[in-house]
């Protein structure tokens, strides 16, 4: 019986079909998914703190519209992606715990300060564009919510990225101040942004049974290499350059060769040593105590809709 049920799940997942919530699923699959899209939930929600940070500050109305609507679509995706660890069994209210209290993580990349409005532009493009890498193979992942979370979800990535650059277009036609404002925010984000894809093949330990059970598509590696091949051409276009010298197209490869981000500090920041570390969490807590009431209004709400219900189908 056993048997039957792990082999049929191997089979869909060879098949390229999607498991979904009902089916049978080995534990570690459950729980690699639960910490996986968890994660990523989480990034979704601590990643509105950056950019929030510019909202009230934004030089225009229209930017300020663009920017709030970007902004509320992070929240939309943190739900999405929420709502898809409780098809797996999670409780939504224990995640959050979690994070407040740092046992589970997020993105290292939301740690850094955002210290001009030219920050708003670069994280769109390239922040947002490193996760569009990384999310686009994750619409075709084996676990059926997940993947279908990540389709809505990649478009409204794919507005956020088109936003970012052409707020940056806009500042490079500007003055000489503003285009080094441009030149600076990309200084400081281009090797955070590399770090977003993990630590490099030959360290990162869960990839190979992620690829094996098709969660994952492709590896740290092969998905920066993209993202690095994506990106050069739109640094110049844009009139920009990235800080690294060892950025250079390889005729042979048919790709750019690019130096390896400061593996260091990535593990100093994912292990709470990042500049913004403390606030992030610390804003996130305040804003879930200061929630507190919204959840017991909604909880009793729902608790009275259960009690006329029961009322009525008793009188029928
Ligand atoms: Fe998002
Ligand atoms: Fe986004």
């Amino acid at each position: 019986m056993a048997d039957d049920l792990e082999l049929r799940f191997e089979r869909t997942v060879q098949a390229d079909a999607r498991i979904e919530p009902r089916d049978w699923m080995p534990d570690g699959y459950r729980k690699t998914l639960i910490r996986q899209i968890a994660q990523h939930a989480h990034s979704e929600i601590i990643g509105m703190q950056p950019e929030g940070n510019w909202i009230s500050r934004a030089p225009s109305l229209r930017r300020k519209a663009i920017l709030l609507a970007k902004v509320q679509d992070e929240a939309g995706h943190g739900l999405y992606l929420y709502s898809a660890t409780e098809t797996l069994g999670a409780d939504r209210e224990d995640l959050t715990l979690k994070l407040i209290e740092g046992r589970q993580k997020y993105s290292s990349i939301f740690n850094y300060p955002t210290l001009t409005f030219a920050d708003v532009g670069v994280i769109g493009w390239l922040v947002d564009g490193a996760a569009i890498c990384n999310q686009v193979p994750l619409c075709r992942t084996s676990y059926g919510p997940y993947a279908r979370a990540m389709i809505r979800i990649c478009k409204e990535e794919s507005f956020h990225q088109r936003q970012g650059y052409e707020l940056l277009m806009t500042m490079m036609r500007g003055t000489q101040q503003q285009r080094d404002m441009v030149q600076d925010s990309v200084n400081r984000w281009w090797w955070p942004a590399l770090m977003m894809f993990g630590p490099p093949d030959s360290e990162s330990t869960n990839t190979e049974q992620s690829m094996a059970w098709r969660i994952k598509r492709d590896t740290n590696d092969e998905l920066r290499q993209k993202f690095v091949n994506m990106s050069v051409p739109q640094a110049e276009a844009l009139g920009v350059t990235f800080p690294d010298p060892e950025l250079r197209w390889n005729e042979e490869r048919g790709q750019y060769d690019f130096g390896q981000p400061d593996w260091d500090e990535f593990w100093q920041v994912v292990k709470g040593g990042g500049v913004c570390n403390a606030q992030r969490i610390a804003h996130r807590r305040k804003a879930h105590e200061d929630g507190a009431w919204v959840r017991e209004a909604a909880a009793a709400h729902a608790q009275k809709q259960a009690q006329k219900q029961a009322v009525k189908e008793g009188a029928a």
